[in-house]
């Protein structure tokens, strides 16, 4: 998208300078080639790990670091109750969260997952966000192909001003009956 990848003679030659760090090529590229410094793979199955060594009823959001995590960090400032059992994980943009770090989540048993980013049309980073929409989606298909309710796979704008809006979809997610049997698959 920004030009910092280009191939040469079959080679993928990267421009660090023109990087802006979002991760799409991650999550773009078919073979695991690419990694993102400080946002790789194994640094955000860490940050899972960790949220859900008590898996229990947790929620993990998954929120881009311009709206999403600033919506969230609004809803705290302004006082606004949700579940202390949200675990939030940041990265730049929601186009960074790939299917493998997600399915990894329900792997170690979290009952709810949800992706968030900026509206369409704010994401920081052009359209990045759009894409992050169609993976979404796919995922959501994958899940209940495999027997796994796609509900408890949110995707949700938020932007730095929403707070009410984080504290609403948190909320809405800790009304989605989950059944136990589903968990272990
Ligand atoms: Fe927020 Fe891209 S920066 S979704």
């Amino acid at each position: 998208l920004y030009g910092a990848i280009r191939v040469e003679d079959k080679v993928a030659v990267i421009t660090q300078a023109l990087c802006r760090g979002c991760g799409n090529c991650v999550n773009a590229c078919k073979f695991g080639a690419i990694s993102v410094a400080n946002y790789t793979e194994d640094q955000l199955m860490a940050q899972v790990r960790e949220a859900l060594k008590e898996p229990a009823d947790k929620i993990i959001v998954f929120a881009c670091n311009w709206c999403s995590y600033a919506g969230a960090d609004f809803a705290g400032t302004s006082r606004l109750q949700y579940s202390h059992n949200t675990r939030i994980v940041k990265k730049m943009c929601s186009c960074r969260v790939s299917a493998n770090v997600v399915k990894y989540a329900f792997a170690l048993g979290a009952p709810k997952v949800i992706v968030s980013g900026c509206h369409p049309g704010d994401c920081h980073y052009l359209e990045n966000n759009l894409f992050t929409k169609t993976r979404i989606e796919k995922l959501k298909d994958q899940l209940e192909s495999k027997g796994i309710n796609p509900e408890r796979l949110m995707l949700e704008w938020v932007s730095s001003s929403e707070g009410q809006r984080f504290v609403e979809a948190i909320r809405k997610m800790e009304k989605l009956e989950v059944d136990e049997a589903e968990i272990e698959l």
